[in-house]
């Protein structure tokens, strides 16, 4: 395929190459020097999402009387091709991103996704390919998934109770299924596996125990995350966060924990391990605690807008300029320009924008994946 031959460099990071085809050659060109925004953040991240349909129906994400049978989601024509989301990544690498993350909604409904990896896993320079999933369709395609090259995967998963998961899947009997999935991804090695279990007042707060408690000792680290006013859909009240510090309390009453801070700049998990070496867990306050101060993220939705933020209400559209014939160079320039300007810092300003008059839309969170 032609793919690889139009990328601008090939890796050559230490990786296991072995499913790139004997054929493909580097085009080196010299990197670009990477933008910086007003508040002089680098872009290290970019978050694709590649499918915004999901076999869930989360109540805080894709609510069913929204996200129903006739809801229209986007035509596969409009969806951003493989080869536009491998070019498109390797402009952002070539601006200094390193870290790539496949989101959706849920990117395995996506068909064939492992070939996507296998291209993504091939750009030098990025380090880190990871998958953002429910975990249902792990089982099926993990040990496909690290024979294509990636490197771990992350599994959204908000209790172990089996109503409580129910409830909140949107009426999925799905819980064994996600288990197994995890079981799979540890045994094809795409470590460290984390979980996500996104906490909710009244709702699952009291299971959160029982989650650390079913992964402690297991290798797998269970990240709690605040509930975020992500999107317009979500019903978000301020009393239905649980601030880390209460949760950080009732966890280390139970087993003492000790911290271990972020392991690099911009990250958004903080980390403990448990004292006792059974392994780790970490928390994402994003409400009680901003961290947009290092924020380098940027995010491609699965029609192809680049959005600086998770909170954003415009992207800004790639995909046009891409299918009309843009050149890299015309594409770097319009990514450069739109970082170079982004000034984003929901997060820090929530309080009063909230006490501000209606916000504009926001982008739903099935487009944009986290
Ligand atoms: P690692 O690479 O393992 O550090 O993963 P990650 O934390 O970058 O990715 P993941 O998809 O697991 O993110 C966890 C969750 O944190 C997301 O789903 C969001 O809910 C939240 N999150 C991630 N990035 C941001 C961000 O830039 N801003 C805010 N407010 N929340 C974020
Ligand atoms: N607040 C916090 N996290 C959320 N996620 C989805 N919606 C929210 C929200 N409102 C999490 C999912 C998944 C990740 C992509 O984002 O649980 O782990
Ligand atoms: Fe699907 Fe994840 Fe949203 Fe749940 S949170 S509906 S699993 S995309
Ligand atoms: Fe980054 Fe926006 Fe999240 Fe702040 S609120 S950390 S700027 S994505």
């Amino acid at each position: 395929m032609t793919l690889r031959k139009r990328s601008l460099y090939l890796r050559g990071h230490g990786r296991d190459n072995a499913h790139m085809a004997p054929t493909d050659s580097p085009i080196p060109i010299t990197r670009a020097r990477g933008p910086r925004d007003v508040r002089g953040r680098p872009m290290h991240d970019l978050r694709i999402s590649v499918m915004d349909r999901c076999n869930f129906r989360c109540t805080y994400c894709m609510p069913r009387e929204t996200y129903h049978e006739r809801y229209r989601f986007l035509k596969s024509a409009e969806r951003l091709s493989f080869d536009e989301i491998v070019r498109i990544a390797r402009l952002f690498v070539a601006l200094g991103v390193r870290k790539l993350r496949i989101t959706g909604g849920e990117p395995l409904l996506r068909p064939n996704l492992a070939d996507l990896v296998g291209d993504l896993t091939t750009l030098a320079g990025v380090e880190d390919v990871a998958l953002t999933t429910n975990g249902v369709l792990l089982a099926k395609y993990a040990s496909e998934l690290k024979a294509a090259g990636l490197d771990r995967v992350t599994v959204s998963l908000d209790s172990i109770d089996p109503q409580v998961f129910r409830a909140l899947s949107g009426d999925f009997d799905e819980l064994d299924a996600v288990l197994e999935g995890l079981e799979h991804a540890q045994r094809a090695g795409l470590t460290p596996i984390k979980v996500n279990a996104v906490i909710q007042r009244g709702i699952n707060d009291a299971g959160a125990l029982d989650l650390a408690a079913r992964f402690r000792g297991t290798g797998v680290s269970v990240r709690f995350i605040e509930y975020m006013d992500v999107g317009n859909r979500n019903q978000w009240t301020p009393e239905l966060v649980v601030p880390s510090s209460e949760l950080h309390a009732r966890i280390h009453a139970r087993w003492p924990l000790v911290p271990r801070g972020r392991s690099y700049v911009g990250e958004v998990a903080d980390h403990y391990a448990y004292a006792d070496g059974q392994g780790e867990i970490g928390f994402i306050s994003s409400v009680s605690q901003p961290f947009c101060g290092d924020c380098s993220r940027a995010r491609l939705s699965s029609d192809g807008a680049l959005y600086t933020c998770l909170f954003a209400t415009h992207g800004l559209d790639l995909r046009a300029p891409l299918r009309a014939g843009a050149s890299d160079e015309e594409l770097l320039a319009i990514i450069r320009g739109r970082w170079s300007q982004r000034a984003d810092r929901y997060s820090e300003l929530r309080a009063t924008q909230r006490a501000a008059a209606a916000p504009e839309r926001k982008v739903e969170m099935n487009y944009i994946g986290g």
